[in-house]
């Protein structure tokens, strides 16, 4: 399905990133595995999907930074030669009910989270609209529908996504290459890890599939997005939260 296909995955050391690169590497993709910090996690995924016979590289770069991600993707395109599939995953959350959010916990939010986005597509962009059957892809969140409690700085990034997704759809059409998006509710990584007990408990309640998401909830999506059978769906959000309102 993603035979031979070259895939970067921002964020692709832990969590959801991490059981995308594999699922991507599982079938048959040259995956890239980005990550900020994570060396060693970074570098278990790549023996992951190289253990199942797939090709994989690590390459550090905080897609907040534009000039590293340059460098990024100069490596990736000497490594793999043009990129097909970008999933725009890395995330970060710094909660604080806005009364209390700091410019600074808003801007590094909006930095990694929105700016990171901008930057990696950029960068890759001419690779995916030159691929045959090019996607990005791009993780919201469930937060950017609802909006959530003490995430003002997280939900405006993940409803930004909508807007850009859809616009890259649009600039990407003619070129057959496809933009969307994914909406997860909440799932069971480091990320929701930190958030209070007593709030998970208080979510779970609102889900009617009554369990968080896990990741393999996600990576399907993902699988089906970056193959060919998505030809005719570009601009989407595709919601993946347990049925939870909005
Ligand atoms: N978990 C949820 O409930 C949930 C729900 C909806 C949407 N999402 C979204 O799904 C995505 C992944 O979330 P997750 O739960 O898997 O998070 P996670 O477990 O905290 O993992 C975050 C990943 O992003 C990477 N990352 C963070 N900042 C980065 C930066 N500046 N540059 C490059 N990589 C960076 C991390 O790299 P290091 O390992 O090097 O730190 C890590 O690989 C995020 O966009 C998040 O907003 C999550």
């Amino acid at each position: 399905m993603c035979t031979k296909q070259t895939c970067v995955i921002t964020g692709g050391s832990r969590g959801i990133g991490r059981g995308i690169a594999i699922e991507l590497g599982n079938r048959g993709a040259n995956v890239v595995v980005n990550y900020r910090s994570s060396d060693g996690a970074a570098q278990e995924v790549v023996e992951t999907v190289e253990t199942a016979g797939g090709s994989a590289i690590a390459l550090q770069a905080d897609v907040a930074d534009y000039d590293a991600v340059e460098s990024m993707c100069e490596e990736i395109n000497s490594a793999f030669g043009s990129v097909d599939v970008l999933v725009n995953n890395a995330g970060i959350t710094l909660d604080r009910k806005f009364s209390n959010m700091s410019r600074s916990e808003w801007e590094a939010v909006i930095d990694v989270n929105l700016t990171g986005v901008f930057n990696c597509t950029h960068c890759l962009f001419d690779d995916l609209r030159a691929a045959n059957h090019g996607r990005l892809i791009n993780i919201s969140s469930v937060v950017g529908q609802q909006g959530n409690y003490g995430q003002a700085n997280y939900a405006t990034t993940k409803s930004g996504l909508f807007g850009f997704t859809r616009t890259l759809a649009l600039e990407m059409a003619e070129s057959g290459s496809t933009a969307n998006c994914i909406a997860p509710g909440f799932v069971e990584t480091d990320m929701l890890e930190t958030v209070p007990e007593r709030v998970r408990d208080h979510i779970l309640e609102r889900i009617p599939l009554d369990r968080f998401a896990t990741v393999d909830d996600v990576t399907g999506i993902v699988r089906f997005l970056a193959s060919p059978e998505s030809s005719y769906m570009t601009g989407q959000v595709l919601a993946v939260n347990g049925g939870m309102e909005w």
